[in-house]
């Protein structure tokens, strides 16, 4: 038995200033604002102008150095960074090593994590367990995103939903165990992961998806994890003070409330402002919900995610 639990100690997100509106896209594709807003909930996204050289290291930077900055803990102190993104700069070196490097880290591990937009739990997961077992005491986790270069800007049916950003973590072992992350379930489906992909090689390198069949797998599956991770802590549905889903899709994530039995006004929804900015988008969400007041000195907070992969993963977190 662990004497130790790992605490969420702060958080920061970074988004690219330059906004995407529905209306700017309906001036380039066949769509419109009332079908967007209608069928995800989007309203505008921030994303990197074209031309402009903003890379993800940039942004998880600057939402992890906010994070550093919060907690009082200087880069020296950091033993190790996790990244989570689908959309680095390099296939190597990592962007976590640039992050390293641009936060003036000294020593520590730094490494990606591909869970597409699970990525955030994912990370969170393997870092938790990383100083649970002793091999680091404070770590930062980040997703950091450019998806908007990854889109075929003439599929309506995928460049709608997605937005640049990113957003980080501070986690540190505490001997309070009466806090910090209290469950985490992290799967995959690898036998689905041609209904949401990213080709690396060949002529068709941008965003594939068949969004139905995703909605489907996402309901299922954020609904079947969240479940599990309460049912591991052994509290009840009504104890949760705050549900931070993934931001993909409004009605994905009314349906997850109501398969869940869980109210919406407990539920954190930022996809009108930025749409769906993948492993950065609990996160950024996570920021404005600390920045609000919202998570307060013991709330119990339950993170869920699905990504391509397909990859899904819950987390349930006391403040
Ligand atoms: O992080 C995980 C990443 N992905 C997701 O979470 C995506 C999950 N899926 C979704 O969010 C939804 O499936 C979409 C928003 C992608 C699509 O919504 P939908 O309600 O499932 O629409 P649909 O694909 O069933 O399409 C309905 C109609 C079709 O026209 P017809 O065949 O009925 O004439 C589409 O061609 O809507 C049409 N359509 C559009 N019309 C205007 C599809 N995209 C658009 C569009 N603007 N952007």
């Amino acid at each position: 038995m662990n004497s130790k639990r790992v605490q969420i100690l702060s958080v920061g997100s970074s988004v690219p200033e330059a906004v995407l509106t529905n209306k700017d896209i309906e001036s380039f594709l066949d769509t419109s604002d009332e079908w967007i807003t209608v069928r995800t909930g989007i309203k505008q996204r921030h994303i990197i102008p074209k031309g402009e050289d903003i890379s993800a290291a940039d942004l998880g930077t600057q939402a992890a150095s906010q994070a550093l900055k919060k907690a009082d803990i200087e880069p020296q102190d950091v033993d190790g960074i996790v990244c989570a993104t689908f959309t680095p700069d390099y296939f190597f070196p990592s962007t976590a090593c640039r992050i390293q490097a641009a936060l003036g880290c000294k020593g520590g591990f730094a490494f990606d994590i591909s869970a597409a937009c699970a990525g955030f739990v994912y990370a969170l997961t393997v870092a938790n367990n990383m100083i649970l077992c002793g091999q680091a005491k404070t770590m930062i986790v980040v997703g950091s995103e450019i998806i908007s270069k990854t889109l075929d800007w003439t599929d309506r049916n995928s460049c709608i939903l997605f937005g640049d950003g990113a957003g980080a973590v501070v986690l540190q072992a505490k001997d309070d165990l009466s806090k910090g992350i209290m469950a985490s379930h992290i799967e995959s489906d690898g036998n689905l992961g041609d209904i949401l992909k990213l080709p690396a090689w060949g002529d068709k390198r941008f965003m594939q998806m068949r969004g139905n069949e995703v909605f489907k797998h996402a309901v299922r599956l954020m609904s079947d994890t969240s479940a599990r991770v309460i049912k591991q802590t052994g509290i009840g549905i009504n104890d949760i003070d705050l549900l931070i889903p993934h931001q993909a899709n409004i009605r994905i994530i009314r349906a997850v409330a109501d398969s869940l039995g869980f109210p919406m006004e407990k539920i954190i929804v930022n996809l009108d402002e930025y749409g769906n900015t993948s492993s950065a988008s609990i996160p950024i969400a996570l920021n404005e919900a600390w920045d609000d007041g919202l998570i307060k000195e013991g709330a119990k907070v339950l993170f869920t995610c699905l990504g391509g992969g397909v990859t899904v993963g819950s987390a349930l977190v006391y403040f």
